[in-house]
């Protein structure tokens, strides 16, 4: 073997029959290949396990995908490149010209673009409702075949909770399916509901680090089956790389959230008894329009505080830039406490009225909170509020 031909066919190192890496490995390969063209074939029919083309799929990205599925107490799961992408595809993939989508003014603002700007051109037709008007819910379901729901609880920015059995039902009573954006809540949440798929950005709690993006649609299998051929056309399928920093921040996911949640309670409970803040939005909240809703249907409430300054966007620039641990960015669920103020949170594609119903108000400001000391925290946000 010539030496060009060595670097193409470098030595196989993989370990013998029973000795096995504790960490799985990171398959950063492209393509698989069988000894014969028949067990290839095979494998491409479905009738035998295996990998050929990482656009389909990848042992390290599979790993993840199973793991996300038993979190999130369902049969399988497709990862992709980011949680819009998630959502995309799953949209694009369920749903076809003269269908009706459902959805609200709290849906996080690009899946509103995709639902009312990309599905649109493709006639795909929409309502979009508030979270709150299950009564509007019901007549829209009644009025026209409607082939999903999409929702979110709770939602972004003000964390209103959705009422997931009454919209489930509702959605199943007419037809519908229900499809939730469950990011906020985390992989731990909401299965025991009767949604038909959850879609989440990985690059939120999944990952934990907030230094690589992944997205996911989970559900029963029949469902993600359906999915998959389009999925694998559409081409955003997770990196193997991005897969395994995301299995690797799973180790820690579950005791991230719930400290996360601690710091995130007593930083709700400082700002609701702060004189600058006229409203603070948290589920965990007693004050919360819907606390009781929240504790019957959350094991935790989250990390993500909001809360309305008495003295409107002016004194929200001045905390949001004010603020010293708070790095002034979107996203959420990573370790390091973030802020949005409201000129960043708002939204421009809304009539007044939908503005209104949104909750967001002149001086509504965002924090995700982190895994800083609590005191730290709450010492930074008394002294940007000063
Ligand atoms: C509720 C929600 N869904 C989806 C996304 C999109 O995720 P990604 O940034 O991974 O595309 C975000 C991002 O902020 C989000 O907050």
């Amino acid at each position: 073997m010539k030496k060009t031909t060595l670097v193409n066919h470098p030595p196989d190192v993989s370990p013998p029959p029973g000795n096995v890496p504790v960490t799985a490995p990171i398959y950063q390969s492209v393509k698989f290949e069988f000894e014969t063209i028949d067990d290839t074939l095979r494998m491409l029919r479905g009738d035998a396990p295996g990998y050929f083309y990482m656009r389909a799929s990848n042992p390290t990205t599979r790993q993840l995908e199973l793991t996300l599925a038993q979190l999130q107490g369902r049969d399988d799961c497709l990862a992709t490149a980011s949680g819009v992408n998630a959502i995309a595809q799953t949209l694009l993939s369920l749903t076809k010209q003269g269908d009706h989508v459902l959805f609200f003014i709290e849906t996080y603002g690009p899946t509103r673009n995709i639902i009312r700007r990309l599905l649109a051109r493709f006639g795909v037709e929409n309502t979009m409702l508030s979270i709150e008007d299950l009564a509007g819910v019901e007549n829209v379901l009644a009025s026209r075949p409607t082939r999903l729901v999409f929702f979110e609880s709770p939602t972004n920015p003000v964390t209103k909770v959705a009422d997931i059995e009454k919209l489930v039902a509702l959605a199943h009573r007419h037809g519908a399916l229900a499809v939730v954006d469950n990011t906020f809540a985390g992989f731990h949440q909401h299965g025991e509901y009767d949604i038909d798929l959850f879609v989440h950005s990985l690059t939120k709690y999944a990952s934990g680090t907030g230094d690589v993006m992944g997205g996911a649609v989970i559900g029963r299998r029949e469902l993600i089956d359906d999915m998959r051929p389009d999925f694998a056309v559409l081409g955003a399928h997770l990196d193997p790389h991005a897969a395994f920093l995301i299995q690797r921040g799973l180790k820690t996911y579950f005791v991230r959230y719930t400290a996360q949640t601690a710091n995130a309670r007593k930083i709700a409970a400082f700002l609701e008894a702060h004189p600058a803040v006229s409203r603070c939005h948290y589920p965990g909240l007693e004050a919360h329009p819907q606390a009781a809703l929240a504790r019957k249907q959350m094991k935790e409430p989250g990390t993500v505080v909001s809360f309305d300054l008495r003295d409107g966007s002016e004194a929200a620039r001045r905390f949001s830039e004010g603020l010293k641990l708070f790095a002034l960015t979107a996203s959420l669920g990573s370790t390091e406490s973030l802020v949005m103020p409201p000129q960043l949170v708002g939204s421009r594609d809304f009539t007044p009225e939908q503005a209104k119903q949104s909750g967001v108000g002149p001086g509504t400001v965002r924090l995700s909170i982190g895994l800083e000391d609590v005191g730290d925290l709450i010492a930074d946000v008394d002294s940007a509020l000063g």
